[in-house]
C-alpha cells in the first residue's frame, strides 16, 4: 500500500506557544512528506508492495533497512500528530489507561520514566509508553524503531529527533520532553491505541 501523507488533525498554530507553526510546518511537510517519498520508492518491487503499513514496518524490520527506516517514521509520526492537542496532557488519564499505570506504579512515576527515557535516548529517535503483555512498559528506541517491533503495542510516543524540537527549545531536550507531556498529549488518542 503506498504511503501518503496524511493532514494535521488540527491547524498549524493549534499548539504554539509549547510546538509553534513553524516546527509543524518543517516537521510535517518537510520531514514526514521526506518519509513518505523515500519510503514509496523503497517499496517498489519489494514482497511488502501491497501490505498494509503495520505489515510493512513489522515485516522489513531487521530485513531491509532502508524501507524500514522510513516506513517506521511514517508509521511513527502519523500516530505523533495525533498524540498531540490543543490543551493536552494533565493527570487525568482514561480509565483503562489509569488502571495500568496504577499498577505501574502511579503517574508520577510514569512521567518520571518517560522524560528521563527521552533524555538519555542518545542521538536521534523515541521514547515511548507501551503496552505489553497486558502491563505499561515504557521505553526508548533509536531512529525509526518502535516498540511495536519488539511485540508490544505502543500508545505515546514522543519524537525526540532534534527536527522535532531544535526550533523551539533549541538544544534543551529536557523541557521539550516535559512540555509534550504536561502541555500537549491527547490521552484519548493514547486510550484508543490500547483499545
Ligand atoms: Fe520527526
Amino acid at each position: 500500500m503506498a504511503f501518503s501523507l496524511p493532514d494535521l488533525p488540527y491547524s498549524y498554530d493549534a499548539l504554539a506557544p509549547y510546538m509553534s507553526r513553524e516546527t509543524l510546518e518543517y516537521h510535517h511537510d518537510k520531514h514526514h512528506l521526506a518519509y513518505v517519498n523515500n519510503g514509496n520508492n523503497l517499496l517498489k518491487g519489494t514482497e511488502w508492495e501491497n501490505k498494509s503499513l503495520e505489515e510493512i514496518v513489522k515485516g522489513s524490520f531487521g530485513k531491509n533497512a532502508g524501507l524500514f527506516n522510513n516506513a517506521g517514521q511514517h508509521y511513527n509520526h502519523i500516530h505523533f500528530w495525533n498524540w498531540m492537542k490543543k490543551g493536552g496532557g494533565g493527570k487525568k488519564l482514561p480509565g483503562n489507561i489509569e488502571k495500568l499505570v496504577a499498577e505501574y506504579g502511579g503517574y508520577d512515576k510514569m512521567r518520571t520514566d518517560f522524560i528521563q527515557a527521552g533524555v538519555t535516548q542518545f542521538g536521534s529517535g523515541w521514547c515511548w509508553l507501551a503496552v505489553k503483555d497486558g502491563k505499561v512498559i515504557v521505553a526508548k528506541t533509536a531512529n525509526g524503531e518502535s516498540p511495536l517491533v519488539q511485540g508490544a503495542t505502543p500508545i505515546l510516543g514522543c519524537d525526540v529527533w532534534e527536527h522535532s524540537y531544535y526550533i523551539d527549545y533549541r538544544n534543551l531536550r529536557p523541557k521539550f520532553v516535559e512540555t509534550f507531556f504536561d502541555k500537549l498529549v491527547n490521552w484519548s488518542f493514547a486510550e484508543a491505541n490500547f483499545a
